[in-house]
């Protein structure tokens, strides 16, 4: 089968197209055939290999998983002699979570692991990029932000993966929305729902005092300290941009003050939680309320510039790579 190989960590040139023999499935195993793969900021920050930190997970001097992605929607194309919820032409997404792999024609994914049956309603496309946008923004929403009707939120970063879906999950549960976004991404951050719009090129929304019960700033281009006078009192500053400024907030804020900082790494939670959020996420779909908007779609071959175009930080939504298009 055709994959992505990785041998490095840095720019997107470190990706080759090469042959590769694809996967059996173990006993416990479902064999996917890829028609869509995700490929996230997270994957491109990751082959950077920075943070360091990171590489502790990844492999320290290389990344030990040569096959890199993790977010994928295909058709079931085996299973293992074990697996008793899936069969062979079952159209399935998911996210594998700690091998990766998805950057290919196939992958096996355990039965118990992060994969379900496909909702009628979504494309290929569209649910391959579900769990890094939809499933990291309800666990932030729900875990940390506590979302209920009624809530003042606001999501800076409206216009990305984690945005877009931040703002349909916010809508689901009732709460009065505010989208950050530049001019060109006003009329989409309006059509999934959000109640008011700022358009960050002309408005700072920190000035707006006392204002927000939640700041999710997806894309982290907010400090906690720029946002704490646009919180109310018991208010929360969420991101899932991890850096040494919200290290340390988060440390002062669980000490001292009623405004909190917080942060969640979503791919380190336990796969049942990971698990339990998708489902969550499936109903919301099922129930007509979230959509997935890809921006852009690659063919394997085009992996470097996928990458180069997510590396940008300018996606609107999602972009997928689809291993079985033609060149
Ligand atoms: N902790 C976790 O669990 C976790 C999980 C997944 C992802 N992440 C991280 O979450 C971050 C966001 O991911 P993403 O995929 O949503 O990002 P993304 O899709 O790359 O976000 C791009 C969007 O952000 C907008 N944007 C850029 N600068 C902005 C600014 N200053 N103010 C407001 N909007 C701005 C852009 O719109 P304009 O071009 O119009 O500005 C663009 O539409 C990444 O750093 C990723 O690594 C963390």
């Amino acid at each position: 089968m055709k994959a992505v190989i990785t041998t490095a960590y840095g720019s997107p040139e470190v990706f080759k197209l090469d042959q590769v023999a694809k996967p059996s499935p173990k006993a416990n195993e479902v064999l996917v055939r890829i028609h869509a793969s995700s490929v996230t900021k997270a994957d491109s920050m990751m082959r950077t290999g920075k943070p360091y930190i990171g590489r502790l997970f990844l492999g320290l001097t290389k990344p030990k998983n040569p096959i890199w992605g993790s977010g994928f929607a295909g058709v079931v194309e085996a299973v293992g002699s074990e697996v008793k919820n899936f069969k062979k032409g079952d159209n399935v997404f998911g996210e594998n979570i700690n091998s990766f792999g998805t950057y290919a024609q196939y992958v096996a994914i355990p039965e118990d692991g992060v994969i379900s049956h496909l909702p009628k309603s979504l494309s290929f496309e569209e649910a391959a990029g579900i769990c890094d946008g939809g499933v990291t923004s309800l666990n932030f929403l729900q875990n940390i932000g506590h979302i209920h009707s009624g809530q003042k939120i606001l999501i800076n970063g409206g216009s990305g993966s984690l945005g877009t879906a931040a703002i349909q999950i916010a809508k689901y549960y009732g709460a009065h929305v505010t989208a950050v976004c530049s001019t060109a991404n006003i009329e989409l951050v309006r059509s999934l729902g959000a109640d008011e719009v700022i358009d960050y090129t002309k408005t700072d929304f920190t000035q707006n005092k006392n204002s927000y019960d939640l700041i999710y700033d997806t894309v982290g281009a907010r400090s906690f300290e720029e946002c704490k006078q646009a919180l109310t009192d018991n208010g929360c500053y969420a991101s899932p941009v991890l850096g040494m400024p919200l290290i340390g907030q988060m440390i002062v804020t669980s000490l001292i003050g009623n405004k909190k900082a917080k942060f969640s790494a979503t791919g380190s939670l336990p796969k049942e939680e990971i698990k339990r959020l998708l489902h969550i996420l499936i109903d919301i779909i099922k129930a007509g309320h979230f959509v997935a908007p890809v921006d852009r779609s690659y063919n394997l071959e085009q992996v470097v510039e996928a990458h180069s175009y997510v590396d940008k930080g300018r996606k609107k939504g999602n972009v997928v790579l689809k291993p079985f298009a033609l060149t």
